[in-house]
């Protein structure tokens, strides 16, 4: 079904342009800016809303830009490619706003609503990505217009949207620095040279599986190969040959992973050349600090726009605003960084994560930074963040909460309000739950001030900090 001539008012969440149909419904639109006249290939038809992509421009926004990415049609990496970056960074900026108003029942005049803070390197900014090898490349419509007979191709890329087993080729992504592509395409080219075979997804079988490249802001790359089985001489040739030819591969892992899933967190990793993590250097964002050290290991989490992860835990910390002597708790702590930047100037800061080995990551790297006033527990928020928990530790002076997409689980929102923290910031990736928990917290909290960052161009994805400030003193 199509509908014609859909005019698109604005960007919604996660990379839809919103618009109206003749019969009143909404429409999300992927790949449509606002501003555009569409027509508009329905994909899902619900009671009060139709979704689908754009099928033909009738006319075009004045916010359109043509795509630097020749990939974008199939990849779906870089939903906003088409919007220029300005325009990107202006509707991420009103989506915080904007849940938070509507869903969070924040008063436009009550809060400090501070300029949004965009990338300043709108491409080629990731440290980290992940390919898949496939023994038969996904092929666009115009190639298979072109050529319907074609046979078929091994490729090295990313997972077509909407496919697990089909897998686009990509030539130069432009989230990456351009070494990275380079890595990547002689990877594949090598490996055709030498005869090796590439993963088939249905059918499990195939040497050379998935690839993923780290790299660290002083230009230092890792490639870690997980391989569908033993990598065997020819294999071990294809290791030697990147790492002579890329003298900036400074680290190569490789893994045998016969499991069903592409997932390398529970596939042992050799090292097959040169260093066993890279080190990553974050300014201290405090006037006369140390820069602080970060190692990246194949495992590890660490943020994938660093420049832009600085600028994040910068505002955390300006939020915070701490003049030493403070208990701090940085809840959802992940590899501890957060945690260090508040080190810096708080008298303790205590860090609460799931993950085990981001829990060892963040000790190690409090010890590596000489940094001695932290401590950290894993354990699941909901469980362990108790009154227990606070008579343990010490009433916070400052809480940092910085949960995954979902928001906090609501036990978690209740303590929170219970303890009423003088102040609580608030880090979110996602402004829509950001908004639920910060509506849950209206009694013990007020919002004071918000700030949105860009860490992902190109992408939908947006992060928010809100200085929430206690309306009293809580029970602690
Ligand atoms: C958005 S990340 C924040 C990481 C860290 N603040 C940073 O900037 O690197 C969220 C973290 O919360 C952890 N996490 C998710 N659910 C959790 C839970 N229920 N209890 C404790 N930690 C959890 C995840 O493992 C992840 O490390």
């Amino acid at each position: 079904m199509i509908l014609e001539n859909i005019k698109v008012d604005r960007a919604g969440g996660r990379g839809v342009a919103v618009g109206k149909s003749a019969d009143g419904k909404t429409v999300l639109v992927r790949g449509a800016a606002p501003g555009d006249v569409v027509d508009v290939r329905v994909l899902k038809r619900k009671k009060n809303f139709y979704e689908g992509r754009v099928d033909r421009v009738v006319e075009a926004s004045p916010l359109r830009v043509a795509p630097s990415c020749a990939h974008t049609e199939s990849c779906g990496g870089c939903p906003w490619q088409h919007l220029g970056y300005p325009s990107q960074a202006e509707f991420k900026g009103h989506e915080v706003e904007e849940q938070l108003v509507r869903v969070g029942g924040v008063s436009r005049d009550q809060a400090e609503w501070r300029p949004f803070v965009p990338a300043p390197t709108p491409f080629r900014y990731r440290n980290k990505t992940e390919f898949s090898f496939t023994s038969n490349r996904w092929r666009t419509r115009g190639e298979l217009d072109a050529n319907p007979e074609a046979e078929t191709e091994p490729g090295l890329g990313f997972h077509v949207p909407g496919f697990w087993d089909k897998i686009l080729d990509v030539q130069d992504c432009h989230l990456i620095p351009a070494y990275g592509n380079e890595i990547r395409n002689a990877l594949r080219d090598e490996a055709l040279a030498l005869g090796l075979s590439f993963w088939h997804p249905r059918a499990k079988v195939g040497a050379l599986r998935t690839a993923m490249l780290r790299s660290n802001q002083a230009g230092d790359w890792m490639l870690i190969i997980q391989w569908g089985e033993h990598p065997g001489p020819d294999g071990f040739t294809l290791m030697h040959r990147m790492t002579e030819r890329f003298d900036r591969l400074v680290s190569l892992y490789w893994g045998l992973n016969e499991k069903v899933n592409d997932s390398m967190y529970d596939v042992d990793l050799h090292l097959f050349h040169g260093v066993e993590a890279l080190e990553e250097t974050m300014d201290s964002a405090i006037d006369g600090g140390r820069a602080l050290r970060f190692l990246i290991s194949p495992k590890s989490f660490y943020q994938t726009n660093p420049v832009q992860a600085h600028r994040l835990y910068a505002e955390a910390l300006s939020a915070a605003d701490l003049q030493g002597g403070e208990t701090v708790y940085d809840l959802y702590t992940g590899t501890g960084t957060i945690a260090l930047f508040m080190a810096q100037v708080a008298a303790k800061v205590v860090g609460v994560e799931s993950v085990p080995e981001a829990v060892a990551a963040a000790v190690r790297n409090a010890e590596r930074n000489g940094i001695t006033n932290t401590a950290f527990e894993v354990g699941d928020m909901r469980r362990l963040f108790t009154p227990e928990f606070v008579a343990r530790h010490g009433a916070p002076d400052v809480v940092v909460v910085d949960p995954p997409r979902e928001g906090m689980h609501p036990a978690v929102v209740a303590e929170l309000a219970r303890i009423k923290a003088p102040k609580l910031v608030y880090v979110s990736c996602n402004p829509s739950t950001q908004a639920r928990d910060v509506s849950m917290l209206a009694e013990a909290y007020e919002v004071e001030r918000v700030q949105g960052v860009d860490m992902f161009p190109q992408t939908f994805h947006v992060e928010s900090i809100v200085l929430l400030r206690a309306k009293t003193a809580g029970t602690r």
